[in-house]
């Protein structure tokens, strides 16, 4: 399978901070795979995650898309991408569940197609009695689903997923799970980080172990 993002050779530091967050990172992600990121906390996942959305430009080194550097093809290929961060809190920038869901297919479609976009991806994430309601009112398990859906109902082909496991609860979980590897079997491209050794049920192609802001293992 072709390689639809590299990152080669990528340190990043904080403004403000004397050691670097990643340090010499390198890896490639091969289109329809799902690559998992592990790590302690505070080991560089997040930056990194961030790096890959090219959210956070690296000082060294550089992430490519499609074989081209991926900064250079910017802002047009951010809809290609769908990050979930990993607090879904900072997530919620619209009033409602349905204009949070909407916002994405906003920006690519009619309204009769955006009106779609969003029944179909809240009926797929069960959250359809979620839609009128007040994103400030959500719990945290309510807003993780509502930012999963605000990325799905645009239909990027990568999806870079910070955390998307941790706090939820069991049968959350078990919806998200499947969720994910409808995606993969869909032949999205999927990358995910995890504090834990284990993800649930879901396999993992490539598992990238990072530590202190180093790539240890890649396999
Ligand atoms: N905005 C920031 N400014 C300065 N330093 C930061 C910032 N964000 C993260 N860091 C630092 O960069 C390093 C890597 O953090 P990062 O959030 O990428 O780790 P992580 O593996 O995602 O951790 P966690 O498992 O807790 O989410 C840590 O030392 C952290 O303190
Ligand atoms: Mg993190």
């Amino acid at each position: 399978m072709a390689i639809i993002l590299e990152v080669k050779n990528v340190t990043y530091t904080y403004p403000g901070e004397k050691e670097p967050a990643i340090k010499d990172v390198s890896l490639a992600v091969s289109e329809g795979e799902i690559t998992c990121i592990k790590g302690p906390n505070g080991s560089g996942k997040t930056t990194l995650l961030l790096v890959m959305a090219g959210l956070l430009r690296p000082e060294k080194g550089a992430v490519y898309y499609r074989g081209s550097p991926l900064i250079d093809q910017l802002p047009h290929v951010r809809s290609k991408f769908g990050i979930l961060f990993q607090n879904p809190e900072l997530m919620m920038i619209n009033p409602t569940v349905y204009d949070e869901i909407a916002y994405g297919p906003r920006q690519l479609y009619d309204e009769d197609t955006v009106h779609r976009k969003v029944t179909v991806t809240a009926r797929l994430l069960g959250i359809t009695k979620l839609l009128e309601k007040s994103t400030a009112s959500l719990s945290y398990g309510e807003k993780k689903l509502v930012a999963i859906a605000s990325i799905l109902s645009y239909d990027p082909e990568i999806l870079l997923l910070d955390e998307p496991f941790s706090n939820l609860h069991p049968s959350k979980l078990e919806t998200l799970t499947r969720i994910i590897i409808n995606q993969a079997e869909q032949g999205k491209t999927i990358v995910i980080t995890s504090p834990g050794e284990s993800l649930p049920n879901i396999r993992c192609d490539r598992t990238a172990f990072i530590e202190d802001g180093v790539l240890i293992k890649y396999s």
